[in-house]
């Protein structure tokens, strides 16, 4: 595996994950024909990494700062994007370079789909989840009161560009929500990355681009399969379901993405057993390494199982009256199901 992979969707894109890249933005931009100006917004976080590489790019780049974390995925954030890129006289065909963790691709991302009916995008991820998960796939957008991502569009990156050394300042915390998607995408697609995230050391795996390269090739390929979450991008929603329920019920911020997700990972896998889907191992496996990553597997003992339950029936992946499941048949192997009964999976949460 080279270090740059390809999304063919639409005119196709190349998603490069590589160590000590970053400088090299410039050249890797005017490589794929962009050539307007450049409108970098980025974490304040990334401050230093986002000034050198303004200065790199010269006279042609307006920079702006915003803080990471979900209370910058407002209208209020993306209202500030729109006047300065305005007030830089921004134009057709210049290109916004969203510099950040999930929260910056995502703003930034929906500022330049929307900006002048669209402007080009490159998406330059700077936390793990990031990069393994929201830098591709087109998805971009905002939070509204009534819920998460209410607000939002499509729109395709030209390049995304990750240096996984920009990931030595980021938490442990952060580090591990990132590394609950890259497992998941072991236990929905790719055993061989499952078997080399088992054996890796999750103190200084992240520094090693061909384990990341492999995390992010699942969305590559999911996404390539299927662009608008229709079916085989329903597979990356595993864990989601529980997962997503956890954070509303405990109320957004109360534990990371990942971590969520990670509790969700470990409830959905035993449903899978408890319906005869796949064999006990895949839960003490997987479990096993959601705990060497620093990922939690209870439930929280504030939440009931109840509650867990009204909020899934209400969440966006219900479809006439039944949710859709992905659930693992094997480590490498999972399956989106819809006959699941309610009763199995309140036995399941109640257990937990
Ligand atoms: N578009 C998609 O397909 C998609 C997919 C998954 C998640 N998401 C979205 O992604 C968001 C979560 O992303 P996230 O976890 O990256 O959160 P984030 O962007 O808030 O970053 C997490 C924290 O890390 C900081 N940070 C970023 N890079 C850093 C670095 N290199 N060093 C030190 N600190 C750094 C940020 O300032 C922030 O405090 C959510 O809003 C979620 O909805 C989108």
């Amino acid at each position: 595996m080279n270090n740059t992979m390809r999304v063919t969707v639409g005119t196709g894109y190349p998603v490069i994950v590589a160590s000590e890249i970053w400088r090299e933005l410039p050249a890797a931009m005017h490589a794929i024909g962009l050539r307007g100006r450049v409108h970098i917004i980025a974490d304040t976080q990334m401050r230093a990494t986002a000034q050198e590489l303004a200065h790199s790019f010269g006279e042609v780049t307006s920079l702006l700062l915003i803080p990471g974390g979900e209370s910058s995925k407002d209208m209020t954030t993306l209202t500030h994007i729109y006047d300065h890129l305005l007030a830089h006289r921004v134009e057709r065909r210049d290109t916004v370079v969203a510099l950040g963790g999930g929260v910056i691709g995502d703003v930034a991302g929906y500022a330049a789909a929307t900006i002048l009916r669209g402007v080009a995008l490159v998406q330059m991820p700077t936390t793990l989840l990031a990069m393994v998960d929201s830098a591709v796939g087109g998805k971009t957008g905002i939070n509204h009161a009534m819920g998460k991502n209410m607000i939002g569009a499509f729109h395709q990156p030209r390049l995304v560009y990750a240096d996984v050394s920009l990931l030595k300042t980021l938490p442990p915390r952060e580090l591990a929500a990132g590394w609950a998607e890259a497992i998941k995408h072991g236990v929905i697609r790719d055993t061989r990355l499952f078997d080399d995230l088992e054996q890796a050391d999750p103190g200084s795996a992240y520094f090693d681009p061909q384990l990341v390269r492999r995390a992010v090739a699942v969305k590559v390929d999911v996404v390539n399969i299927d662009v608008h979450e229709q079916a085989e991008r329903m597979l990356l929603n595993y864990g989601h379901t529980i997962g997503h329920a956890i954070e509303h019920v405990l109320g957004y911020g109360v534990l990371l993405h990942g971590e969520a997700i990670a509790i969700g990972m470990h409830l959905e896998a035993r449903l899978a057993v408890a319906l005869e889907l796949c064999d006990p191992v895949v839960v003490t496996r997987q479990q096993a390494m959601l705990e060497r990553y620093g990922l939690p597997t209870t439930l929280p003992n504030q939440i009931t199982p109840e509650q867990l339950l009204e909020v899934m029936h209400r969440d966006k992946k219900v479809l006439a009256g039944q949710i859709r499941w992905a659930l693992p048949h094997a480590i490498g192997h999972a399956e989106i199901t819809r006959d699941v009964p309610i009763a199995v999976v309140r036995e399941v949460i109640s257990s937990s």
